[in-house]
């Protein structure tokens, strides 16, 4: 049901049909591959911020144009079901519905920073993540071994195995991190670079980000090579203070980390 009263939103923007197909991998030029999911949903970014507004109650209308074609009649219907005002969202026979072919693929791995901790972790999380990093502190919150050294991480690493994950990561502050992965499970220890700390607030999200930097752009490193450069990168930003301002860009690093 539409919301009374005056209109309090009005987006002029895209609406697109996504076309989503789930492969294992992304198909060569010219190449066909299987699928294993195929799901037809409602986007363009213009309806997704009209849906939003409309879902928290505001009183909305699009303006946009769709095809005169079923893509277009279900878009239309899809406003009208979140009680948006299709007064003005027009219908052609010159063009189609704007629609999106979107593959995903099983390469876009899920890195997990349970921050937070909460002893009581869904158990999901553990066996859904492909990477599960955490700190010492939350180690402990999580599996009860107070953490000091790379043993004792290594000891969370192979209880945090047993519940599910993947590959583990703790980072130790100014001594690195340890990792340790169902494929070789003995613990690893990575150290960091001797540093002159002046702020180590906000290491850890360093960390995460490089992290997940280097996984998404250079998936061919090894994890221990992963691991070494985001200790870098986060051993840089606790040599200046603040949080954000501290992180280094790309242009002041070392460029053989690239
Ligand atoms: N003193 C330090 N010298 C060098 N590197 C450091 C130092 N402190 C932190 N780092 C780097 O930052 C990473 C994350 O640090 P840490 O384990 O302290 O995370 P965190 O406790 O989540 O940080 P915070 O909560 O302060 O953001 C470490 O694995 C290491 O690479
Ligand atoms: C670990 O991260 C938590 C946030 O989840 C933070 O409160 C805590 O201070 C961090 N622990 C250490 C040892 O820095
Ligand atoms: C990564 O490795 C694959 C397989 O060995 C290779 O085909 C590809 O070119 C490499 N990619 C990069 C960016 O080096």
């Amino acid at each position: 049901m539409a919301a009374a009263g005056p209109t309090e939103v009005v987006v002029v923007g895209s609406c697109m049909t996504d076309l989503v197909s789930l492969t294992t991998r992304l198909p060569k030029a010219g190449e066909t591959i299987h699928g294993h999911k195929f799901f037809i949903g409602f986007g363009g970014k213009g309806a997704n911020q009209c849906i939003q507004a409309a879902r928290l109650g505001a009183k909305t209308l699009m303006i946009c144009k769709v095809g005169k074609d079923s893509f277009g009649n279900d878009y239309i219907e899809n406003f009208k079901r979140n009680g948006i005002s299709t007064e003005f969202v027009g219908q052609t026979e010159d063009a189609a519905t704007g629609t999106a072919s979107i593959i995903v693929n099983s390469e876009v791995k899920t890195l997990f920073n349970p921050a937070p901790a909460h002893a009581e972790l869904d158990p999901q999380f553990y066996t859904h993540a492909d990477i599960f990093c955490c700190n010492e502190s939350e180690a402990e919150i999580l599996t009860g071994i107070p953490v000091g050294s790379p043993e004792d991480a290594g000891k969370v690493g192979l209880v945090l195995l047993e519940r599910g994950c993947k590959l583990v990561i703790v980072t130790l502050g100014a001594e690195g991190c340890v990792m340790i992965s169902v494929d070789e499970p003995i613990p690893k220890h990575v150290p960091a670079g001797k540093v002159r700390a002046v702020d180590t607030t906000g290491a850890g999200d360093s960390f995460v980000g490089a992290l997940a930097f280097f996984m998404a752009c250079y998936p061919n490193l090894s994890m221990e090579e992963v691991i070494r450069r985001s200790n870098f990168i986060a051993s840089v930003s606790v040599q200046a203070s603040g949080t954000q301002s501290s992180y280094p860009y790309r242009k002041d690093l070392p460029q053989d980390l690239f």
